[in-house]
């Protein structure tokens, strides 16, 4: 198998950016994307290689997708096209720095103060299955950096303890959820096809409104 990889890259976020090409030869039938860009003298993220950690979200051939979970025998073309996600300020080549998306689970306040309470475990599962790897953020058409709407990747933590809160954070929570996702979200779902976690988007949004928009929170 040869593949050219043909990587936008870029010194630092200042500077211009510019494409180079570079071989990939391999009898590996299992290799990736991320296989390849191990012995490619560009910069990138990485670090489990196994489809659980997100670092590795880029622009493969014009859709956002995890190199580790690109398969280069899957790709019928030889040129492939390997961009930085575009949401989010470039560091240096692939490398971009996606610190706006931490701040947003912040400002959210994702995050429990006291201990849970009883809530919907398959709920707060699926929802824990987030890798934060803002590939939907990249297909999302309201999400932009330090806009007010968080996207789905502060959907889903907020999703997962919403109901796990104490009272009072409760009542919080739910006034971050209105404003960092419901007031925001227009109900396009293009996340709902590019999540490598394959969560289940439309289920979240449907619990998480009915907790935190309509007060009521079906248990299953
Ligand atoms: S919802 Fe899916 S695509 Fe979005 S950050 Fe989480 S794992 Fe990534
Ligand atoms: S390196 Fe962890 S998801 Fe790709």
């Amino acid at each position: 198998m040869k593949k050219i990889l043909h990587i936008k890259r870029q010194l630092n976020s200042n500077s211009e950016s510019y494409y180079e090409n570079f071989v990939y030869e391999s009898d590996n039938e299992n290799a990736t994307v991320a296989t390849a860009l191990l012995t490619t003298p560009v910069i990138w993220e990485h670090s489990c290689l196994q489809k659980k950690c997100g670092a590795c979200a880029m622009v493969i051939n014009g859709k956002p997708a995890l190199a580790c979970n690109t398969r280069l025998a899957d790709m019928d073309c030889e040129i492939i096209n390997i961009e930085p996600l575009r949401k989010f300020p470039v560091i240096q080549d692939l490398r971009v720095d996606r610190q706006a998306l931490m701040d947003k689970l912040k400002e959210l306040k994702v995050w429990l103060e006291s201990d849970s309470i009883n809530g919907n475990e398959n709920i707060s599962y699926e929802a824990s299955r987030c890798l934060e790897c803002g590939l939907c953020l990249e297909v999302c058409p309201n999400y932009y950096m330090d806009g007010k709407f968080g996207g789905m990747a502060a959907m889903t933590p907020l999703a997962r303890i919403i109901d796990k809160s104490s009272k009072d954070q409760h009542k919080e929570l739910k006034k971050n959820y209105k404003k960092g996702v419901y007031n925001s979200c227009g109900k396009s779902l293009a996340c709902r096809d590019i999540c490598p976690a394959k969560i289940d988007i439309d289920k979240l949004l449907v619990k998480s409104n009915a907790a935190a928009i309509w007060n009521r929170w079906n248990k299953e």
